[in-house]
């Protein structure tokens, strides 16, 4: 049953930063194992999923990309598939069921035995799998091959202790762990080495880092900004995502306080509703999270905030979703991701009753991008004629001689320049939309 081993690979990861951080550890663990990587599965030996299981959604895609898979496969069995991260983890009995197609399963806290489950697969012929609950071995420990640029993810928090009553993040990427602030603040220096400018900490909840009873490093979220700070050649830093109900005064002083603490916080409210906010068990009400805007707003001029939003879930009425859009017009978000709610089984939300008319939710999602929509473009159009400080990103992918770069607040701006990536521009912002910007080089 042995078989020769593979020499290319394809990977494709879904969902959010963490999954596509995630997927820098895969691909580093591929190469170092001598694989090289192909833009096309028909090109690769090895075709790799990383997968997402937040919305229903996902399930679907990854069943159209298995399909794909099973046809590459058929011309060619020696072709290796591997399904990695969240629906690895929640989905395998289904996975293993229903899609012979698959080769090597593992989930999103068992990345470090990848290799050793692609050789069990190659020496046994049969399906090989890891679903670990808990990180005891951070992923960001394991080789990386990051994509080129001044920008780089820093893993401090893995898993969720929340348990928001619509989400399955707690069930497939287990109990919240923080990493020390030694090994984080090592990457840190590593990377502005390696010439990153801007580094982005990563969690599910950021807010509550050091806070586990069994941290050994009795570290705080505030204190490891702070160290980073310290860190040469490192000219900004930001966070994502901050939880509500565990942002400390500590945070929004160093907010005010730090350069390289960008002004932008990204704060999940969900709903502007108290009956909703309770059922999904977020552990803040509407007058709780206005208070907090208004004490971030306070200590942090031109503080950016964007949030996440749920629609249509169950019992949402209309006085509800009034509440929400009411909440948005308030806090003036600079954007937002809007969502309208998926049942994943595992969850409490799962079971509740009072399902919301499909049709009746899209609409609500609508009214409220449009709401969104509208807000960032008039905040953006605002800004038009100052100067801020961009940061660049790459050369444009669409028009020769531009370059794109972000402002403090993560907006995408395109300009005209000659400025290499990592480079600190003064930037006259010129035209706006709801979620960018054109502008120039300021003389
Ligand atoms: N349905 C819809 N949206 C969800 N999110 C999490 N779980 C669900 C679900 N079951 C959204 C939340 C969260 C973001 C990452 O995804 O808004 O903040
Ligand atoms: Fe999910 Fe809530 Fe944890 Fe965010 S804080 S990952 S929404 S359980």
């Amino acid at each position: 049953m042995s078989r020769a081993k593979p020499q290319t690979y394809y990977l494709r990861s879904f969902g959010c930063q963490m999954n596509d951080h995630d997927a820098e550890h895969i691909a580093g663990l591929l190469e170092e194992m001598g694989l090289a990587r192909e833009e096309s599965p028909e090109k690769a030996e090895l075709l790799v999923y990383n997968t997402c299981s937040i919305r229903e959604k996902a399930d679907t895609r990854l069943a159209g990309h298995l399909g794909e898979a099973a046809r590459i496969k058929k011309k060619d069995g020696s072709r290796l598939v591997v399904v990695a991260g969240c629906l690895a983890q929640s989905r395998r009995e289904e996975l293993l069921r229903d899609f012979p197609v698959v080769d090597v399963l593992v989930g999103p806290q068992s990345l470090h035995e990848l290799t050793d489950l692609l050789e069990r697969r190659r020496l046994t012929g049969r399906p090989a799998g890891a679903f670990q609950e808990d990180t005891t071995c951070w992923s960001a420990d394991l080789p990386r091959a990051r994509a080129e640029g001044p920008l780089a993810w820093v893993q401090i928090t893995a898993g969720c202790d929340n348990f928001c009553s619509y989400c399955i993040v707690p069930y497939v990427r287990g109990r919240e762990t923080s990493r020390a602030a030694a090994d984080i603040l090592a990457e840190v220096e590593r990377l502005a080495r390696e010439g990153v400018r801007e580094i982005m900490f990563l969690g599910q909840n950021v807010n509550s880092y050091g806070t586990q009873p069994d941290f050994a490093g009795k570290e705080t979220f505030a204190g490891l900004l702070h160290g980073a700070c310290g860190v040469a050649g490192i000219e900004r830093i930001r966070f994502m995502t901050s939880h509500p109900k565990d942002v400390s005064e500590a945070l929004i002083e160093l907010l005010g306080a730090r350069n390289q603490i960008c002004e932008h916080l990204h704060l999940p409210v969900q709903s502007g509703s108290d009956s909703v906010l309770e059922a999904m068990r977020r552990g803040y009400d509407r007058q709780g999270y206005l208070n907090l805007v208004r004490r971030l707003r306070r200590a942090v001029p031109g503080l950016a905030l964007t949030t996440d939003l749920i629609v249509g879930f169950p019992g949402e009425t209309e006085a509800d979703f009034e509440d929400t859009l009411s909440l948005v017009e308030a806090c003036g978000f600079d954007g937002a991701f809007t969502f309208i709610y998926s049942p994943r089984a595992q969850t409490e939300a799962a079971r509740l009753p009072g399902r919301v008319d499909p049709e009746v939710a899209r609409t609500r999602l609508q009214r409220l991008v449009d709401l969104v929509q509208r807000q960032g473009r008039e905040r953006n159009e605002a800004l038009l004629g100052e100067v801020v400080e961009v940061l660049v990103e790459r050369r444009s992918r669409h028009a020769a001689g531009e370059v794109m770069g972000r402002t403090r607040s993560y907006k995408p701006v395109n300009f005209p320049s000659s400025a290499r990536p990592g480079a600190l521009v003064a930037v006259e912002l010129l035209e706006a939309t709801s979620t960018s910007f054109r502008g120039r080089e300021a003389g």
